[in-house]
């Protein structure tokens, strides 16, 4: 199964198998992973699961849709690198996968 690295805010990293077709906030989730509340249970309406993908592995997320670029304006101290992990589903390519939670989520 493909993994995935968590990196809380203060550097903790979490090496979790997620299922393909899972999306990464449902492997953060699942595992009591702290930094991802998904309060809106991954419906793309709450940004509580915002998370700053390791630019290596940026373009490989795919594309933010546009209600996920609309979300992330509530989001705190977004990058270019912001992604909703509700919004990436697990790949074999995103086997590896590195993504940090911000400081405000935990
Ligand atoms: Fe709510 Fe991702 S879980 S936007």
């Amino acid at each position: 199964m493909p993994k995935v690295h968590y990196v809380t805010h203060d550097g903790s990293r979490h090496e979790i198998d997620v299922a393909i077709g899972e999306s990464v906030m449902r492997g953060a989730v699942d595992n009591d992973i702290p930094g991802i509340d998904a309060d809106c249970g991954g419906q793309c309406a709450c940004a509580t699961c915002h998370v700053f993908v390791d630019p290596a592995w940026f373009e490989k997320t795919g594309e933010r849709t546009e209600m996920e670029e609309m979300m992330l304006e509530f989001a705190d101290a977004t990058d270019e690198n912001s992604r909703l992990a509700c919004q990436i589903d697990m790949t074999e390519q995103l086997d590896g996968l590195v993504v940090r939670m911000p400081e405000s989520q935990h």
